[in-house]
């Protein structure tokens, strides 16, 4: 038997788990489920740490982990949510951040160009380094000669392993995305683990695009696209443009990975809306398409696919909550999908 730790988490989080769990209780697997429901900015603010030894344990010992989402306006910028999400990759090194993203149905575009709507293509964002890893430092802060520096880090291993994380997930293609040109350093070390990764994958379709072009080309023909490869930052931004061309956060899944150690983390792209929580409005397939995701990760292809094919059909019969234009609730929505699948 496998089991799945869960994390609700805050805000929409746990509105959003809850018909995802249900989900994979009607898909018949044989899992059970660890929820870890005192993981949250509640315990953050009684312990001023929200994610223990303990429940590291029983993450690590676990097959996989779905993550609703963590988040709360009391918090702001404590580095509440960094401690939750950076222990959690940092930990467990999940250094591919796999962000799918697919037009489920033809009216969630925003492209006028009809022919260049159809967006079925994945961001591997590089996980644990880059602009995000948290080195840097400021001087004269607060004063009008204040400097801050962060550091872009960038390894020979963490950049070689993504980028032969992206060739392994490839249907078609795989593009670098980055910014040699006007970041010297760090992207000549991507240029070069390129050119070695590609000669590693001689079968594999390859281009290389700039960031700026890149989010330019997306915006205007996103068909272009098979598997992007990019560092943690330009993959952070370019994924919420990919987001928004397949139908918004509401839609978008994804998979922290780590290929060897094969543990995953799994969570919609989105965070916990306090402007929308305990309305019961949020979008639930962002979190059920990540969950399709995590089952798929389980080795259970034909019920991720069921679950795949169950959302598509939500959205084409428009049982959908009111981002995608629809009446329904997060708990209706997810009964919509639930319905498909049995
Ligand atoms: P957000 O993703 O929570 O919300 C952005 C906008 O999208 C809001 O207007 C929200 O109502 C809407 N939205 C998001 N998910 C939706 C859904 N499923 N259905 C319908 N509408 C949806 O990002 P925001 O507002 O910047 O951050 C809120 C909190 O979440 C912050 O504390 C932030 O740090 C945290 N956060 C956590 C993440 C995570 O747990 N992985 C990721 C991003 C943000
Ligand atoms: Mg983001």
């Amino acid at each position: 038997m496998q089991r799945i730790t869960v994390i609700p988490g805050d805000g929409i989080g746990p509105e959003v788990v809850e018909p995802a769990l249900a989900l994979v209780q009607a898909l018949g697997l044989d899992v059970t489920l660890d929820v870890l429901d005192h993981v949250n900015a509640d315990a953050y603010l009684r312990n001023g740490s929200a994610l223990d030894a303990a429940d590291l344990d029983r993450i690590r010992s676990s097959d996989a982990t779905l993550l609703g989402a963590v988040g709360d306006p009391r918090l702001g910028d404590t580095g509440y949510v960094r401690s939750v999400l950076t222990t959690l990759r940092t930990e467990l090194d999940l250094y591919a951040n796999y962000r799918p993203a697919r037009l489920w149905h033809d009216r969630l575009s925003p492209l006028r160009d009809r022919a260049r709507r159809a967006i079925d293509c994945v961001i591997v964002r590089e996980n644990t380094e880059g602009l995000y890893s948290g080195i840097g430092g400021s001087t004269r802060t607060a004063s009008p000669e204040e400097v801050a520096v962060d550091l872009d880090v960038n390894t020979h291993r963490g950049v070689t392993r993504i980028i032969d994380f992206a060739f392994s997930v490839a249907r078609r293609s795989v593009c670098l995305v980055d910014k040699a040109n006007a970041v010297r350093h760090g992207g000549q070390l991507w240029q070069r683990c390129w050119r070695e990764a590609v000669e590693r994958h001689p079968h594999v379709a390859t281009s290389h695009l700039y960031a700026d072009a890149a989010a330019l080309r997306l915006a205007t023909d996103p068909t272009a696209f098979d598997v992007i490869v990019t560092n943690n930052s330009h993959g952070d931004i370019l994924s919420d443009l990919t987001a928004a061309l397949a139908g918004g956060l509401g839609m978008a899944a994804s998979a922290n990975l780590n290929a060897t150690t094969r543990q995953g983390l799994f969570e919609p792209v989105h965070g916990s809306a306090p402007d929308i929580a305990g309305r019961q409005v949020a979008n639930p397939f962002a979190a059920i398409l990540s969950t399709a995701l995590l089952v798929e990760h389980l080795g259970h292809r034909d019920a991720a696919e069921a679950v795949r094919r169950a959302v598509a059909a939500a959205v084409g019969a428009r049982r959908v909550t009111p981002d995608l234009g629809g009446r329904l609730s997060t708990k209706e929505a997810g009964a919509a999908v639930l319905a498909e699948v049995c």
